[in-house]
């Protein structure tokens, strides 16, 4: 059964309030899922663009282009902004990917700021003596956290590339969190929804609720001062601060306080790590890099552009069945082997050069029959014949920032806490939600994660290990120039969704704003079932229905950023996701 991640704690009193809120919650989805119908036209600009999650993410990033600053002087801006207007997505307690395009040189490099498994942490910490997962502990509480990476990466992508002082990159989320934002209508729903999660820590209540019951609405001004004051010292000392400061010491603090396995030794230890981005190529003359593992996402976005790569897609037809059979297909193909191959480089080998392979995409489309839907050889399959969740498995969160700037440096930055806010704990005095990533771990083998996901023991918890992720930040050069920067929020949905988005713009001529609000699919291998937007036509599901495949009409919600250059005429385009209320914006 899939695990949910509030269970516990729940109270009489907001259960009876539980179901409305939820409800509209899914309203709320709903309504901006079908609000994506008809596209609006991309953002366009001639010197930058910027895209994210969040208006005034988006803002500070174009700001600081205008002043001058460069496209990672921006992600940085962007990047510390959602952190305080954004929080349940990610924050300086999580964890981050960069890729990054630096035009002086033309070097593409891969930041992995991934949280770390505790020196503490074992294989068993989530099981009990039975060998049953314990509900709720690795997506739950203080045990669910990981190291945080995000500011060591921050940090050495600003001593690297950075041109403006961190305390002007810094500037507007402090002051935002001094002073306060304004809740919108999805954020007020969405705190609502969580209530019962964030409401059973102390810390966690007294930021959130306006009342002994109820979450910030909309309207309200969320005001986040520690958070502020925790900014004001990193923006002054940097990852010392953070890993070695007050900061360090309040989180070890509050560790000791509440039974967490995070110490001083952890904090002090943890390093960035610099990665081979995984590359590929598709259709003519597009070169694509992105997150290589502890990431599944650019093995698995590689390889399904590699299976599809085989086929004429715009001859299929862009909301074609023929096309999201393929589609569906190649995605189950690629999650099949993320569950056996994938974790982190540093403690299994994986097999990264054969994934990503033209031979290997081959082998597997030439098992992939065109008019009906095969399962790809395995073990038996009881999971087949399991009921169909009520929603694709996991809400989500995480956020994925896009940023390119005059000179023709690129971001794909991808941020994470986990799920909404994390583990649900802020961290003592600090402002700071630490993240759950160690559900990102298999924690017993064959056992399904909070987003349904299976791993075996390639992913399997060890001290100081790296959990695999799907986060897929991505950049695309086309005949040797800049063209994309892209990614996406939402567990595996991240990889499924950043690769259709390139597929809309490069087989079917979408302009990015088209490529990212168009229907989606999505396809994991578990639970068997191929997920489709409802908006998706009922002829095409009916269609792919007789091929086959277990059609699941759920919205496959996830949040695309992407940025784009038109090089003949230097023309900057933008595209944010109306599922998540993203906004793109370029300097003209
Ligand atoms: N926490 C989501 C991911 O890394 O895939």
């Amino acid at each position: 059964m899939q695990r949910t991640e509030h269970s516990t704690g729940r109270r009489n009193d907001r259960f009876t309030t539980f179901i409305p809120i939820f409800l509209t919650f899914l309203l709320l989805v709903a309504l901006t899922a079908v609000s994506f119908a008809k596209a609006p036209d991309p953002a366009w600009g001639r010197n930058g663009m910027v895209s994210s999650a969040h208006p005034l993410a988006t803002q500070a990033g174009v700001e600081v282009l205008r002043d001058g600053g460069n496209a990672v002087d921006a992600a940085l801006a962007v990047a510390y902004m959602l952190n305080v207007v954004e929080g349940y997505s990610a924050g300086i307690g999580g964890g981050e990917f960069w890729v990054v395009r630096w035009a002086k040189t033309g070097e593409i490099v891969c930041v992995d700021g991934r949280e770390e498994a505790p020196a503490a942490a074992h294989r068993d910490m989530y099981v009990d003596s039975t060998g049953n997962v314990i509900e709720g502990l690795s997506t739950t509480g203080i045990l669910a956290g990981g190291v945080p990476g995000s500011v060591a990466a921050r940090e050495y992508a600003l001593d690297r590339w950075g041109s403006l002082s961190r305390k002007r990159l810094m500037r507007p989320a402090i002051e935002t969190a001094e002073e306060g934002f304004m809740v919108n209508p999805y954020q007020a729903a969405y705190y609502a929804y969580l209530a019962d999660k964030i409401g059973q820590f102390e810390t966690s209540r007294a930021v959130m609720f306006k009342n002994d019951t109820t979450t910030w609405e909309t309207g309200d001004y969320l005001v986040q001062k520690d958070l502020a004051e925790t900014f004001k010292r990193i923006a002054r000392d940097g990852a010392e601060e953070f890993y070695h400061g007050q900061t360090a010491r309040e989180i070890v603090r509050y560790m000791e306080e509440q039974g967490g396995l995070i110490t001083a030794e952890d904090l002090a230890n943890y390093e960035i790590k610099l990665r081979e981005p995984i590359y590929g190529t598709y259709r003519d003359g597009y070169e694509i890099y992105s997150m290589p593992p502890p990431s599944s996402g650019g093995t698995h976005v590689v390889q399904i552009l590699n299976i599809l790569e085989g086929w004429d897609l715009a001859q299929f037809g862009r909301y074609s069945s023929r096309y999201y059979h393929h589609l569906g297909q190649a995605m189950m193909a690629a999650f099949a082997d993320r569950a056996e191959y994938l974790g982190d480089p540093e403690y299994v080998e994986v097999p990264r050069e054969g994934l990503v392979s033209k031979s290997y995409a081959e082998e597997l489309r030439m098992q992939i029959p065109a008019l009906w839907s095969r399962e790809v050889p395995g073990p038996g399959d009881p999971w087949a014949h399991q009921d169909i969740p009520e929603n694709v498995p996991g809400e989500g969160h995480t956020t994925h920032l896009s940023v390119i700037d005059k000179w023709g440096n690129m971001v794909a930055l991808t941020a994470t806490i986990n799920t909404g806010f994390g583990a649900g704990v802020i961290l003592g005095g600090t402002g700071i939600w630490l993240n759950n990533e160690m559900d990102d771990f298999s924690a017993a083998p064959g056992k399904p994660n909070y987003f349904g996901l299976i791993g075996k023991e390639a992913n399997a918890i060890a001290p100081d290990k790296r959990p695999l992720s799907s986060m897929s930040p991505t950049l695309v050069m086309k005949d040797g120039e800049p063209f994309m920067a892209v990614g996406a929020s939402g567990g595996p949905k991240i990889i499924t969704a950043t690769l259709q988005t390139m597929v809309n713009v490069i087989d079917f001529g979408a302009d990015i704003q088209e490529a990212i609000s168009d229907p989606r699919v999505h396809h994991q291998w578990r639970p068997m079932a191929l997920f489709v937007d409802p908006d998706i036509s009922p002829d095409c599901m009916v269609e792919l229905h007789s091929m086959g495949h277990r059609v699941a009409p759920r919205w496959v919600s996830s949040g695309v950023q992407g940025v784009m250059i038109d090089h003949e005429t230097g023309m900057m385009y933008g595209g944010a996701d109306p599922r998540s209320g993203g906004s793109a914006l370029g300097l003209p």
